[in-house]
């Protein structure tokens, strides 16, 4: 049974630009009209404006710049609903909480999302800046039942569906760095984290955890990050509806899940990479444990894996690593 709220924010989602009458939201809530009032008044409460007209009804006129866990919901398609979503005021890292709650028996797939995090993770042992700034922390938890094997392209076929997403939603291309950095001219504005545990010969549990700088302002990163950092907004040059691109991303990252566990993505996952990959053509070093190789970066394989030509015509693969580009010439 939906909630009063998320009845009231999807009849006015629907009716956008228009107005909702109070009289039909009464109806349908099986409440009067002195009670929508009410509901009202507390969605104005959590940021919402809501311009009431007389016998015309409600209009959404304004809403939260934060994360708001029921607006997302009411954003969400019908397939999508089914799939539950916690938001979390702060979190150590959303990564470790779905671990948690599929360690407590969570059935999967669910979706966590933090305003911050203390401890955000990156690759490689990073720390992922996780501070209340317009940007989203976002973990999905699934169990699939795959070999290991399978995994080797899962956060790559991800990562390309996430800029056709962002392409599609906001109208700037992202660019991505093998194997799983979103970047705008060399500036980094997203990064993914794929946790699997494994039992025996099959994937336990899968978390995908992403990190995506939606709304923060450039002057909102401290230090360094602030000449290696940039958000969506930036690129658009006009702040996103972050409850609307997070319901659109749900949508797209549970979607991309579903066809990579139909094996749909094999035949679509090369061309998808190449038309985002910044590093093919380009000059660059990649470093594996004690494993070094310079060369031009070639694409990815069938398996993910990444193609080095060296100046003596060798291709080399790397399954993981770390890739710098260098200066052409
Ligand atoms: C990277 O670029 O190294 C990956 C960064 C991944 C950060 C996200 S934020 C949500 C989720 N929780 C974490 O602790 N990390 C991932």
């Amino acid at each position: 049974m939906p909630s009063s709220n998320l009845v009231i924010l999807r009849e006015a989602l629907a009716a956008e630009p228009g107005f909702v009458s109070g009289a039909a939201l009464a109806r349908k809530l099986g409440v009067s009209r002195v009670a929508v009032w009410q509901h009202m008044e507390r969605l104005r409460g959590q940021g919402f404006v809501f311009e009431a007209v007389k016998s015309r009804g409600y209009r959404l006129a304004g809403r939260p710049a934060t994360l708001h866990a029921t607006f997302i919901e009411a954003h969400l398609q019908s397939r999508e609903r089914d799939v539950p979503l916690t938001l979390l005021n702060s979190v150590d890292s959303t990564n470790d909480e779905a671990v948690r709650l599929l360690a407590a028996g969570q059935p999967a797939p669910f979706v966590v999302l933090a305003q911050r995090q203390t401890c955000g993770r990156g690759r490689l042992g990073r720390v992922w800046h996780s501070e209340v700034n317009g940007n989203l922390y976002a973990s999905f938890a699934f169990r699939p039942r795959l070999t290991p094997a399978r995994l080797a392209t899962f956060t790559l076929w991800m990562g390309a569906s996430l800029c056709e997403l962002i392409a599609n939603f906001c109208g700037v291309r992202p660019g991505l760095k093998w194997p799983n950095d979103l970047l705008f001219d060399g500036r980094k504005a997203g990064g993914m984290l794929t946790e699997a545990r494994i039992d025996a010969d099959q994937v336990r549990d899968l978390v995908f955890g992403l990190g995506l700088n939606v709304n923060s302002a450039a002057s909102a990163w401290p230090g360094e990050l602030a000449r290696h950092a940039t958000s969506l907004a930036a690129q658009t040059g006009a702040p996103l509806d972050l409850n609307r691109f997070t319901a659109a991303l749900i949508g797209r990252v549970l979607l991309a899940y579903g066809q990579f566990i139909a094996g749909d993505h094999l035949d679509k996952i090369a061309d998808l990479w190449h038309r985002h990959d910044i590093l093919r053509g380009r000059p660059v070093t990649v470093l594996q444990g004690t494993r070094r190789i310079t060369g031009t970066a070639r694409g990815i394989d069938d398996a993910g894996s990444l193609l080095i030509r060296d100046e003596r015509g060798r291709t080399h693969r790397f399954t993981a690593g770390e890739v710098t580009l260098e200066k052409a010439g």
